[in-house]
């Protein structure tokens, strides 16, 4: 018998794409200020929040910002973020989604959003998938990111789920943590030697049933 009654969702690489967008917001950031960073390194941001995201790219530059300045950088960052996100159309969905959240729903399995952005909701109605979700906790209700699990645990209240009753979607070393720390599954979305903490992996949902829920 299965034991999971609810799914909670990372939002960026597991729903969308978007690490492509933040990609280019904080590599223009770097720039200005005079530096650059590879794309190896932004797998470091993965699920990683804002301000700590900012934190770790400037140490990458050697650059030395006051905490306004910080601020104000962050909040540039954001606004060429949005300008990337606002072109976003419903076929940036990764391949798969509606497909295993519609199969969710006909088994009455609940569907969260567990999700560091701030921008989620927004990310959301941008590619039409904001009524599948019956929560949504995002970086506008916690206050400990990834890898602590209170994301997870959040969604799992909101849903009324145990958090042994939960299965974890997430493509982040950090996020994978976070949902083990917090007791649930978690299915890693991406390389297996990268989330080898996850009970398992996918690389992409178009390999997901609900058969292969616990
Ligand atoms: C997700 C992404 C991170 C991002 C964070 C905050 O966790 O994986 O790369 O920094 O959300 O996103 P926000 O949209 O609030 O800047
Ligand atoms: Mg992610």
């Amino acid at each position: 018998m299965r034991n999971t009654k609810a799914c909670l969702f990372d939002l960026d690489g597991v729903i969308v794409d978007t690490a492509v967008y933040h990609f280019q917001a904080w590599r223009r950031l770097a720039n200005e200020l005079g530096f650059d960073f590879t794309e190896h390194q932004n797998e470091q941001l993965k699920g990683i929040s804002r301000m700590e995201s900012l934190e770790l790219i400037l140490g990458w530059g050697n650059v030395t910002l006051s905490e306004e300045e910080k601020v104000a950088w962050a909040t540039r960052k954001n606004a060429w973020y949005l300008d990337l996100v606002k072109q976003m159309t419903p076929d940036e969905v990764l391949k798969g989604v509606p497909e295993f959240l519609t199969s969710l729903r006909a088994n009455n399995i609940k569907i969260a959003l567990g999700s560091a952005s701030k921008n989620s909701k927004l990310i959301l109605e941008r590619i039409n998938m904001l009524d599948y979700f019956d929560a949504i906790i995002d970086g506008n209700n916690i206050t400990k990111g990834k890898p602590d699990p209170q994301v997870f645990l959040m969604g799992a209240e909101a849903t009324n789920c145990k958090p042994e009753e939960c299965v974890v979607f997430e493509d982040a070393v950090a996020g994978v943590q976070a949902g083990k720390a917090g007791g649930m599954k978690v299915i890693g979305v991406g390389s297996a030697d990268i989330l080898n903490e996850a009970d398992f992996v996918i690389a992409g949902f178009e390999e997901m049933t609900i058969d292969r829920l616990f």
